[in-house]
């Protein structure tokens, strides 16, 4: 059975404690935390005081995706804001080894996202010291984008090396995700389903999420 992290992003901002709530009562495992610069990504979405007011009211785990440039300069900030998880770009990380030495002795999950046309192999070197893998599904800045199909490669290569090497990081698969790529996601080896407009653009999303979970 997958995990779902759902994404906050996709929530209704004016209503966030509200949304919140539904996630706590809902079988989501993790609420996705979309933080975007407009520097690394063309979109900005929202930072650390509002990271901080999810954390207030959530009962899940806030798995906080760093969309940043030079995210080292926030790692403490969204550890006391309450992430239980930090996931940063390979491609924001010229020190990528430090950066993540650095999310774990914050106490906190450390985890690195590859966009679409980063190979799994660059991350050979740090796999070891990871708790999760973020293959982005779609190019990061913008919620309710196309699914991108090469996305199973990635998620069978890092598989494959999980099992050739013995790792324990979870693979997470973000963006585009719904209920028709979802099978051929966990069978390739994906752990986490994030899903943004899937969820919450849906009649029920409760419902929505309770049948991601049971894929
Ligand atoms: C995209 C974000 C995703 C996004 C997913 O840059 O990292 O987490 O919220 O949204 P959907 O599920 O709508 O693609
Ligand atoms: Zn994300």
């Amino acid at each position: 059975m997958p995990e779902i992290a759902p994404s906050i992003l996709a929530a209704d901002f004016a209503n966030l404690q509200r949304d919140v709530e539904m996630l706590n009562a809902s079988e989501a495992d993790y609420i996705h935390v979309d933080i975007m610069d407009g520097m690394f990504v063309p979109n900005i979405s929202f930072g650390i005081p509002v990271c901080e007011a999810i954390h207030k009211h959530a009962r899940k785990p806030l798995d906080v995706h760093l969309m940043i440039e030079q995210p080292d300069r926030y790692l403490e900030a969204f550890s006391k804001a309450g992430a239980w998880g930090l996931t940063v770009h390979y491609e924001a990380c010229p020190h990528l080894h430090s950066t993540v030495q650095h999310i774990r002795q914050l106490g906190v999950q450390p985890g690195v996202a590859i966009n679409p046309h980063t190979p799994v192999d660059v991350l050979s070197e740090i796999l070891s010291d990871l708790s999760l893998v973020l293959v982005m599904s779609v190019n990061p800045g913008f919620g309710g984008q196309k699914f991108i199909e090469n996305t199973y490669k990635k998620v069978s290569a890092l598989k494959a090396l999980k099992e050739k090497f013995g790792y324990d990081f979870k693979i997470e698969v973000d963006g585009g995700v719904n209920l028709d790529n979802a099978t051929s996601l966990i069978q390739n080896g994906a752990d986490i389903l994030v899903a943004g407009s899937f969820v919450f653009g849906s009649v029920n999303p409760a419902e929505t999420i309770a049948n991601l979970k049971n894929k």
